[in-house]
């Protein structure tokens, strides 16, 4: 699914960010240039970047 129609940027994309080190929405505008234009997509991407960053620390709690 597209999240950010000014950059093309999808749903994937901000899940693998997230696997590549990004923490916050200022990363993700780093790596992706995400919410850098409109900003419209701002709010979901947020809100995909809490989950995949909960995803990854529940698994993370399941390997230790
Ligand atoms: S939709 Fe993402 S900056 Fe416009």
């Amino acid at each position: 699914m597209y999240v950010c129609i000014c950059h093309g940027i999808t749903e994937q994309q901000i899940k693998e960010s997230t696997v590549d080190g990004a923490s916050s929405m200022k990363c993700l505008k780093t790596q992706l240039a995400i919410a850098s234009t409109c900003g419209k997509c701002s709010h979901v991407a947020k809100m995909i970047l809490d989950e995949s960053l909960l995803a990854l620390a529940e698994e993370a709690k399941a390997v230790a």
